[in-house]
């Protein structure tokens, strides 16, 4: 399937098919000089495909984990670049979750003032959330994705057979990003999701649903001034968390008790109950302190207040501003 991705400045297609990383020149554009990024964790088999298919391709493997979306790893994916001599008609291609698809983009973004970008992501993560949208970053200080740029790709392949690798934890933890964009805008994917006998198997349809809500929020507000807000459910005090947390607890996993600490009532209940089949923990001694003193250099915060999303009914949202102080005062009921 093809889902096209257009709007202010954005214009590339996103194609998902099972097996599609074998003909990956069919879909990139590789005739050229084409730096391939990679992490340790990923299987090398699938940086190989890319590089099979390209003109002239250098391969660069950056160490894997969120702990490595940083300079260190930005300077050796620069340094690859300028050694080889890329020039603005050459291009990047990400292959890999969301830490290296995050870092290579910025680094697109950023080199000789962007170069192409094309994006393989391999975890379920990076497939339905994290590949699409445009945003690149470091981590710097402390703080995630402090540096970046809004940076759309040239196309996103997104193969699920490459999924068959990831381990569960993984999987699962990428499968909170789908129950948040559920949790907001589909009460029926929400529901397909939680009574899921084989979510592996569903992973295809889950993909291109969760894909298609991304794209039309994106498409509508890319660069976040409004309603893309709606994709940080659970991200306020989920990106605190596992800040704090570091490195014991997974993106998603964070994510997901971020969602139940501003949430209440039935709509508690149910993520609680889709977190909790999936294995995902639902349970965390958050120091609330801490956290609110972390948000407070949160980039989303706007003098003391921070624009929160809560989600009063399955398939909807509200977003609203609210003193940082008073978060968890406002636990949707
Ligand atoms: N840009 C965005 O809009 C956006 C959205 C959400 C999250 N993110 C970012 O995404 C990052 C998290 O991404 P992630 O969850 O993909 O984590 P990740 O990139 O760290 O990947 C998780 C682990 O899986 C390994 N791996 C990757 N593909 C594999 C495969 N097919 N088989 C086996 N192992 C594989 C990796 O080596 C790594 O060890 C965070 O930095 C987060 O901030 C960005």
């Amino acid at each position: 399937m093809i889902i096209p991705v257009r709007g202010e400045g954005i214009n590339y297609d996103i194609a998902v098919k099972r097996g599609a990383i074998e003909s990956v020149g069919e879909e990139f554009s590789l005739s050229r000089k084409v730096l391939v990024v990679t992490d340790d964790g990923v299987p090398q088999e699938y940086a190989k495909q890319v590089l099979k298919a390209s003109g002239n391709g250098f391969l660069v493997t950056i160490k894997s984990g969120e702990e490595n979306k940083n300079f260190d790893q930005y300077r050796v994916v620069m340094e690859e670049l300028c050694r080889n001599a890329f020039t603005r008609t050459d291009c990047v291609v990400a292959v890999g979750g969301g830490v290296v698809g995050d870092l290579a983009g910025f680094c697109a973004a950023t080199y000789m003032r962007g170069i192409d970008f094309y994006n393989v992501p391999t975890t379920l993560l990076s497939q339905l959330d994290s590949s699409v949208g445009g945003k690149t970053a470091i981590d710097f200080m402390g703080y995630k994705n402090c540096v970046g740029a809004f940076y759309q790709p040239k196309k996103v392949l997104i193969d699920p057979d490459v999924l068959d690798t990831l381990c569960d934890r993984q999987f699962y933890s990428g499968l909170v990003e789908a129950v948040k964009m559920a949790a907001t805008h589909d009460e029926n994917l929400f529901d397909f999701i939680s009574d899921s006998d084989d979510v592996r198997r569903d992973a295809e349809e889950i993909i291109t649903r969760a894909v298609k809500i991304k794209c039309d929020v994106v498409e509508r507000d890319p660069t976040e001034k409004g309603e893309r807000k709606v994709l940080n459910f659970g991200h306020t005090i989920g990106h605190a968390i596992e800040s704090l947390s570091m490195p014991a607890l997974l993106h998603g996993e964070c994510v997901g008790l971020g969602m139940l600490a501003v949430s209440g009532g039935e709509v508690r209940e149910k993520i609680a109950r889709a977190l909790t089949k999936y294995g995902l923990p639902v349970l965390y001694d958050l120091d609330e302190r801490k956290i609110i003193d972390f948000i407070r250099h949160d980039k989303k915060a706007s003098g003391d207040e921070i624009s929160l999303v809560t989600v009063p009914s399955i398939g909807s949202y509200e977003i609203r501003k609210v003193k940082i102080d008073s978060l968890f005062d406002t636990r949707s009921r």
